[in-house]
């Protein structure tokens, strides 16, 4: 949606994946997010949003038909707590659901019937991110309808409101809401393990020709730091994330997470593939039995190339420069993003890849530029 928002993929933090609905779920910890933020260099590193999940509110709406924060939660209400998410540089999210209830079995409510009541409630509170779920009776009405419904509420409250569709791809949103949303949720939800991180990255990786700036795949929240995967594991989750222009929330408890999480959230030669200004979300162009090639262009004329190993065993594989869109050049520096050394090449893209890993390079052409002769004038290096 070209609502100025979005414009590389959003960054920033989500509890749902690390409390789902439980009591830990409250204004401290929202809070002690905003603070970490600042204090773990995750703000520096691009992270804004700070956003709350399902279970925020109260069953039941008040007399006048408006939402209702759980005051056990939240004894400040709301807005305080975007206050503080504000006061800290960053911003601020919320949830609710495009039907009579969110998903939660308490049957917290749902906006639909309620769209510009609640969105209107939201702006007043300074909310800046909707994440709009999919839950509770659609009243008949299809997910376009009641998404494109939410959009223009959004859009009425003259805030700037990023708006994360969260059907779960379940009425093909890539064909249809572009216009609509600033990201849409491509699968079901997420979980801490290997296999489910896999599933959605096959599910996603194929849809890159429907994002661009403003409007992207959404193949879930991250896991990172969570405990189900191992590292290895964890960086593949992140480095493939990042090529597929992915939103990046985080979703473990950054309270608790070890350096080795921080480590890999914070690693800006990844995060800057997912946020740069060309807006390309990565294309598979290879997947041998396991070993897939992305590559992914990048504004300077770097093209990112990440080769991912999904079987159990270590593998050489790859692909070329100019397979992966480099022209022919006779030498090129291939930057590994999670090592950091530099290496060069005539040509091949290629890398030993552990098992469950992925090696990301960013690749640049050298050698294509002869320097003028001395004394003559430079008008054009590069076309
Ligand atoms: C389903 C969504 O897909 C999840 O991300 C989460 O928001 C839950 N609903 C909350 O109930």
């Amino acid at each position: 949606i070209e609502n100025g928002l979005a414009r590389t993929p959003a960054m920033g933090f989500n509890n749902w994946n690390a409390t789902n609905c439980r009591a830990e779920f409250d204004e401290q910890m929202v809070r002690q997010i905003a603070d970490i933020f600042v204090a773990r260099g995750l703000r520096d590193a691009g992270y804004t949003y700070v956003n709350l999940d399902d279970c925020w509110a109260l069953p039941n709406r008040d007399g006048a038909g408006n939402l209702v924060p759980d005051p056990v939660r939240f004894p400040n209400g709301i807005k305080a707590v975007a206050d503080y998410v504000h006061g800290r540089g960053l911003k601020f999210g919320i949830y609710t659901s495009a039907g009579t209830k969110t998903c939660n079995s308490l049957g917290f409510p749902g906006a639909i019937g309620h769209e510009q009541q609640d969105a209107n409630t939201f702006a007043s509170w300074g909310v800046d991110y909707l994440k709009y779920d999919n839950c509770g009776d659609h009243l008949g009405q299809s997910a376009q309808d009641r998404y494109t419904r939410m959009r223009d509420a959004l859009l009425a409250t003259g805030r700037p409101i990023l708006f994360s569709i969260c059907e779960w791809g379940s009425n093909a949103p890539w064909d249809w809401a572009q216009p609509v949303g600033n990201s849409w949720r491509t699968t079901g939800d997420i979980e801490d393990n290997w296999n489910s991180m896999l599933a959605i990255f096959k599910a996603n990786v194929g849809l890159a020709v429907n994002a661009q700036r403003g409007g992207w795949n959404d193949p879930d929240m991250l896991e990172v730091g969570n405990g189900g995967m191992t590292d290895t594991e964890y960086r593949s989750h992140f480095s493939l994330w990042a090529m597929m222009n992915a939103p990046l929330l985080i979703g473990s408890d950054l309270r608790s997470d070890g350096q080795s999480t921080f480590d890999i959230l914070t690693n800006r030669d990844v995060i800057a593939l997912n946020q740069d200004g060309l807006g390309v979300q990565a294309t598979e162009i290879a997947n041998a039995d396991g070993h897939h090639v992305l590559t992914k262009p990048l504004d300077n004329g770097d093209v990112a190339v990440a080769l991912f190993n999904e079987t159990g065993s270590t593998a050489t594989f790859g692909t070329t420069a100019s397979a992966a869109g480099l022209g022919n050049a006779t030498s090129y520096q291939l930057r590994d993003l999670w090592s950091k050394a530099v290496t060069t090449s005539t040509g091949a893209v290629s890398a030993s890849v552990p098992a469950h890993a992925t090696v990301v390079y960013r690749v640049s052409r050298a050698g294509t530029f002869t320097p003028p002769p001395a004394g003559t004038t430079q008008v054009s290096a590069l076309t």
